[in-house]
């Protein structure tokens, strides 16, 4: 029996356990500790640092570390580190190698095996890029579990007889996941997730800081915001504060020599009451509601059928989360019995289940759910783009489905069946997942052929996709590994009319001083695709006239240009 680890690899920590004596224990880390910071460093002499003394290097060297990579993780976006530029999968590989080596020596043997979390609302290609940070660290990555699920199984572990409808909230440090679980007779059903995976406590830091930075502005008439080493020490101690006015009723910053100005440093003193905070992250509480809403109605139960609601995540420890829930669902949350924990733990479980560490008595069976809708492209009346439903989301895996097509046009012998996950009714606004075609349609009139496509996923996160032909017998399929794709790269779109968008001439100034730039032959080898590519993706947000993001692109190749 081999032994697998869980893993709960946090935005802002990260916790390891694995099962012994039929009961998950938190394995420590080179420090001791049970808490790992998901902090990546580089020294000067190049090494690389990971957790507490990274953490602890980020205030005098901030632009020689990475902090919360999670939240973009799956992004086609990449890190400077010092001089190198990483993808957020290498600095995610290094925090998950720092754990193999802090396991191996904990453990006393060279542990491969792992099982990793993640936000249940992760998308497939953000649970794929954790599976690839895995492999880069050296570790056979044997499932991927949705976090609210692992923190239910380590509560469910304890109260196996139990008949309920759990809804477990994990508000952590960069996401939010609602889901809902039934268990009885030892099963664990979820039911449904849903949530934001750009809402955590980092966000509450950020409104304290954006606070701080404009009441320091007003004092005194200087930007803090153009100094990272001052928004670095006021990260740092706006975060000091939040935790404070957690358990107080108002906390004091001070930070002296903050800045400078006309030759005379300036202290940054501010008292912060728990009302003022509480109206700082007022919009930011409420977007909690709509996930919690979607999900009661997504699983059909209601708020009064739920037994329990149990809160994991640092951020539930911040008093008004707790009263917002209580008050919006009619009923007091439990706090889980180790919130920093429960997610690890419940990875450990699932690895124990898989390694067979874990049987008879302990045993408890789960089943999950997909987080996205899966369908295919299809055409309707005079729609040539539409998302045809074949698994909407939130439906109990594993699962198998079937829907029937006509041909479309006469003498149709060959259809091209395109895989799609998402929410959007228009396909392409949804993401592909994989093409194939099925051939030896006979030829006849528009809609008297039929091809019946048939979609199986199971908890592996393998997707089978089969279309059928009743009247001939022809068959073709494509199997989709949802967690080991080797091509991860997103369909492209056809970029080359980006001039018509209105978006374009704010930007062609840019487009055409890089495309100089990339046929001028001076861009290093290893740079040259991520150029490229961010070349590719300015253009595609410009099409879809999104600006925020054609901002960000605009940005990052300036960057790259200027170095
Ligand atoms: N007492 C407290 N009061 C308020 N916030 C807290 C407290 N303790 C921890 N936090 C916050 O909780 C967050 C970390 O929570 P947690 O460790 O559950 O997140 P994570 O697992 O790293 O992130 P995620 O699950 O979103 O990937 C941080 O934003 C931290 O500042
Ligand atoms: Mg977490």
């Amino acid at each position: 029996m081999e032994t697998i680890i869980g893993i709960d690899l946090g935005t802002s920590t990260t916790e390891v356990a694995v099962i012994r004596n039929g009961k998950p224990e938190i394995i420590l880390n080179f420090d001791g500790e049970k808490v790992t910071p998901s902090v990546v460093g580089i020294d000067d002499s190049g090494n690389i640092l990971v957790g507490e003394s990274a953490l602890a290097r980020q205030i005098i060297a901030p632009e020689q570390t990475v902090i919360e990579i999670k939240r973009k993780m799956g992004l086609n976006e990449r890190v400077h580190l010092g001089k190198t530029i990483f993808t957020p999968e290498q600095i995610s590989a290094q925090i998950l190698s720092y754990v193999k080596r802090f396991v191996g020596e904990y453990m006393e043997e060279d542990i491969t095996k792992a099982v990793i979390s993640v936000p249940a609302y992760f998308d497939e290609i953000q649970r794929q890029a954790t599976v690839e940070a895995g492999r880069q660290a050296g570790f056979s990555v044997e499932r991927i579990i949705n976090e609210p699920t692992a923190a239910a199984l380590s509560y469910g572990l304890s109260h196996l007889d139990e008949e309920s409808h759990i809804l477990v909230y994990d508000f952590g440090g960069g996401t939010f996941d609602v889901t809902l679980l039934e268990m009885f007779g030892g099963v664990l059903e979820v039911k449904a997730s849903n949530g934001d995976n750009q809402l955590g406590g980092k966000d509450f830091d950020q409104k304290l800081i954006d606070f701080l930075v404009e009441r320091f502005e007003e004092k005194n008439g200087v930007d803090l915001r153009k100094d990272i080493y001052a928004m670095t020490r006021l990260k740092s101690e706006a975060i000091k504060c939040k935790i404070a006015l957690s358990s107080n009723e108002q906390s004091e910053i001070i930070i002296p020599m903050i800045a400078n100005k006309d030759g005379k440093p300036l202290a940054l003193e501010e008292t912060i009451t728990r009302t003022q905070f509480e109206e700082l992250i007022s919009e930011l509480v409420e977007r909690t509601h709509e996930p919690i809403d979607i999900v009661l109605n997504d699983s059909g139960v209601s708020e009064k059928d739920l037994d329990m609601i149990l809160l994991v995540g640092g951020s539930t420890r911040v008093p008004i989360i707790k009263e917002d829930i209580a008050q919006y669902l009619g009923k007091e949350p439990v706090q889980a019995i180790d919130p920093d924990y429960a997610v690890a733990e419940g990875a450990a479980i699932q690895a124990g289940i898989l390694s067979g560490a874990l049987d008879g008595d302990d045993s408890i069976v789960i089943t999950d759910v997909n987080p996205y809708t899966l369908g295919i492209r299809a055409l309707s009346y005079d729609d040539f783009d539409y998302m045809s439903v074949i698994i909407p989301r939130n439906t109990t895996i594993p699962v198998t489905k079937k829907e029937l097509y006509y041909t479309s046009w006469d003498n149709q012998t060959s259809a091209l069946i395109e895989v799609f996950q998402g929410e959007s009714s228009t396909a392409s606004h949804n993401h592909c997942l994989g093409t194939f075609h099925i051939e030896g349609i006979p030829s006849r009139r528009a809609g008297l052929e039929k091809i019946e496509v048939s979609f199986s996923y199971n908890l592996n996160g393998m997707l089978n996709v089969e279309a059928y032909i009743p009247s001939t017998g022809n068959a073709a399929e494509i199997t989709i590994d949802m967690l080991n794709q080797n091509d991860k790269k997103e369909q492209r779109i056809d970029v080359s009319n980006w001039k018509k968008s209105p978006l374009a001439p704010d930007f062609r100034p840019l487009v055409r001083r890089c495309e100089k730039w990339l046929s001028s032959g001076k861009i290093a080898e290893e740079d040259l695709e991520y150029v490229q590519d961010c070349l590719y993706s300015l253009k595609k947000a410009i099409i879809e006239e999104d600006l925020e993001n054609a901002e960000w692109y605009e940005n990052e190749i300036h960057e790259l240009m200027e170095e």
